[in-house]
């Protein structure tokens, strides 16, 4: 059974197939962390050390027994006020104003099915084995009550966390902090994965020893944001892509986060996340009840790659939905980068009938198309179609399109109210904004308090009622500035801590009922790129703008990053126009579709404007893409290089999940004259075949290609009849498949 409660021992052990989870109810009834590893059993208390230690202060009801301390335990949800000196999960002020609760086990309850959660993203499945865990802690002077729950996906090896606070007492209280989750790990040195970035250059992945101190990753922004990624990984100091063990945090989640982390005087290394406790101040009446968002935990013995591997497979089977979520995504352009938002009907088509010509599936019609939104200083909010811009209605627009053979999409940002707009002289109390205090403006909008449902069914309506009348077959859903002001017109002083949870709600349910609506729609999730790239959003959409930056070479980075968390066919990605616009950089036409291979892939600019080589090669791109999408979007994925540190050349492969076919590909980063011979090692193969590659017709040994590794492709010299060194940016696919 995945989850067994030894009521003699006091413990009860999660498993997965290739992981266990252990907890104790320990002395006192303090709830405590022994285990999560690779499959084990029994009784694992005795790693817990019970030394009498200075200064760690001891529960009253432990009297004598001074080894007893939740500041030296390994704890399953650490409390504030319970003794424990390091970073807890839980904070609570009292009605007196006085802050700390002391949480001891209750009960424990194992349910068949995995929970899910009402109004907020949670892993799903259908699978037999799955068992829900509810493990209720209590405080009874102060009235509280917390039910940790727990999913266990065997046969995904994945354990989810949540957990549910209640006030059961006859006094209101607020929460100051209440995290989805925390690990201890008693012992081992750990390493931390975080992706950190900036707009248009985001998950870049760094490696950075925990140590003896505290770490604080997260976002006060009101969205996961494109600074710090809400998905951590703690890695064994020897851990590799293919070797060691390390463990993934991945918060479901799309507002504020943060994730603590440190080891302790004694050597154990705390991890705790979940919603941002900054701006979090969760009023709680008698009765009331706050629930904590998802986090989705997975553990690997071998390496980093195996770790992705598992949360890809959660993401996109049981965290993405809908129709979409195992079909190949159209090939769309989208007209961004081509026109901005300076564009009429007549350009649109024109763009249109190129792409269609060259095989593109859809066209995505992006911001501009609506009020007076002719530049971002206005518009947003009122969303009635331009017209006069388009020419036509959009309904018209969309069917021209439609008879070219494509498909249509359009853009939105519905959380936005520009001062300039019908809806904001109408409902200046619907942004949110401090009384008295000039609002901080971000790209010259203000957010619209989606915690409010007037506001969400108003901004629901009118956008509705265009994509009714296009039938449109995606949706792009920006958000285009971090959130400031926090305050609502209609939330009292007390419930202003409130606010930016129940925003988040109002997004989700917003992105739900579109969904309801359209039940065939293709939504794309963006934040000025990859400003809110989280597993909480890849629940409504299946796809994320993976960045603004569309240069490849930064791409390759920004998506390298993105791949230890999220899978390749989560990632927005296009071949843009150079120069860059972003870094002015050159690359060729190749290498930026083969970069964009690694995503979604499509297009972002005017082929009308590309020269006749390069349109010849958009039909052969784009069949290239169907030909793999199989292998690149359901394939294992592996990292061949480490592109924040290897500044030679970039390379990443997917392998079939029988090892039948693999697609390994190659950008050159740095070029030098008469170069020394390089090789990119394979990973994945199965040990022992052969593989054929289809382009040479050269045989390969698979242990070969993974030990010694692919030679560098060589390209033809320009005058002479040799073969020399490829070129910086140049790009290779080698697509092998098994010999019989
Ligand atoms: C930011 C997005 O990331 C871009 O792709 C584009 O849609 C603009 N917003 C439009 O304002």
């Amino acid at each position: 059974m995945p989850i067994l409660y030894n009521e003699q021992d006091q413990t009860i052990t999660l498993h997965t197939n290739h992981s266990s989870y252990q907890m104790k109810i320990g002395p006192c009834g303090l709830l405590v962390h022994t285990y999560y590893g690779p499959t084990a059993g029994g009784d694992m208390s005795w790693c817990l050390s019970f030394r009498d230690r200075g200064f760690s202060g001891n529960p009253y009801d432990a009297k004598t027994l001074r080894g007893i301390s939740a500041d030296t335990l390994p704890m399953e949800y650490p409390c504030e006020g319970s003794g424990d000196f390091r970073p807890p999960a839980f904070s609570l002020r009292r009605a007196n104003g006085a802050v700390g609760c002391d949480l001891r086990f209750r009960s424990v309850k194992i349910l068949p099915g995995k929970y899910s959660l009402p109004g907020l993203p949670a892993v799903y499945t259908d699978e037999a084995g799955a068992q829900t865990l509810e493990v209720t802690l209590a405080d009874e002077a102060a009235g509280i009550e917390a039910v940790l729950q727990y999913g266990v996906l065997p046969e995904l090896d994945v354990i989810t966390w949540s957990a549910r606070i209640t006030n059961r007492g006859a006094e209101p209280v607020v929460l100051q902090a209440a995290a989805s989750g925390a690990l201890d790990l008693v012992s081992g040195d750990w390493d931390l994965l975080h992706f950190y970035g900036r707009h248009a250059g985001e998950r870049a992945a760094a490696r950075t020893e925990i140590g003896q101190r505290e770490i604080l990753i997260g976002s006060r922004r009101g969205t996961s944001s494109h600074q710090q990624n809400p998905f951590v990984i703690l890695a064994r100091q020897d851990a590799t892509e293919l070797a060691g063990e390390c463990l993934g945090m991945s918060l479901l989640y799309s507002g504020s986060f943060s994730c603590n982390l440190g080891r302790d005087q004694f050597g154990t290394t705390r991890a705790v996340m979940g919603v941002q406790s900054e701006h979090f101040d969760y009023p709680l009446a008698p009765g009331e009840s706050f629930q904590a968002p998802e986090l989705a935990l997975a553990y690997s013995a071998s390496g980093l790659a195996h770790l992705s591997h598992l949360f890809h497979r959660m993401i996109s089977q049981h965290v993405c939905r809908g129709p979409w979520k195992n079909r190949r995504r159209p090939v769309l352009l989208n007209n961004w980068e081509a026109t901005g938002m300076d564009f009429t009907g007549e350009q649109i088509l024109s763009i249109a009938k190129t792409a269609a010509e060259l095989g593109v599936e859809m066209l995505v019609l992006d911001d501009g198309w609506f009020g007076a939104r002719n530049n971002d200083n206005a518009g947003l909010g009122d969303w009635t179609v331009n017209t006069e811009k388009l020419g036509c209605t959009m309904g018209e627009l969309a069917q021209k399109i439609r008879d070219m053979g494509m498909k249509f999409g359009l853009w939105i940002e519905p959380e936005m109210v520009n001062e300039d707009s019908e809806l904001f002289r109408r409902h200046p109390d619907w942004a949110l904004r401090i009384p008295g205090k000039p609002p901080v403006m971000g790209r010259n909008q203000l957010v619209l308090d989606f915690s409010r449902s007037e506001v969400v069914d108003e901004i629901f309506r009118q956008i509705t009622d265009v994509l009714d009348e296009c039938s449109a077959d995606y949706v792009k859903m920006d958000m285009n500035r971090s959130i400031t002001d926090v305050c609502s017109a209609v939330s009292g002083y007390q419930s202003q801590g409130k606010l930016l949870y129940q925003y988040v709600l109002g997004v989700y349910r917003f992105m739900d009922r579109l969904l309801e609506r359209y039940p065939e729609l293709l939504l794309e999730g963006c934040s000025g790129g990859g400003g809110r790239f989280d597993a909480g959003m890849l629940y409504y959409c299946p796809q994320i703008w993976c960045s603004d930056n569309t240069d490849a070479i930064d791409r390759i980075r920004i998506q390298y990053g993105t791949s230890f968390g999220y899978p390749l066919r989560t990632m927005g990605a296009h071949v843009s126009a150079v120069p860059n616009g972003d870094t002015r950089r050159r690359t060729p036409f190749h290498t930026r579709a083969v970069v964009a291979m690694a995503g979604t892939f499509g297009y972002e600019l005017d082929l009308n404007l590309i020269s006749d080589e390069e349109k010849a090669q958009v039909p052969v791109q784009i069949e290239t893409f169907k030909k793999h999408w199989n292998l690149l979007h359901n394939g294992l994925f592996y990292r061949l290089t480490d592109v924040m540190k290897n500044r030679q050349e970039a390379a990443w492969m997917t392998v079939a999940e029988d090892g039948s076919e693999a697609l390994v590909n190659i950008v050159v980063l740095d070029a030098t004259g008469n170069s020394p011979n390089r090789f990119i090692r394979c990973m994945g193969l199965t040990p022992g075949a052969s593989y054929r590659d289809e382009a040479s017709g050269r045989i390969y040994d698979a242990n070969a290609l993974m030990t010694l590794g692919l030679p560098m492709p060589t390209v033809p010299h320009p005058r002479w009849p040799v073969q020399v060194t490829p070129c910086e940016y140049d790009a290779f696919q080698i697509h092998l498949t098994i010999t019989d």
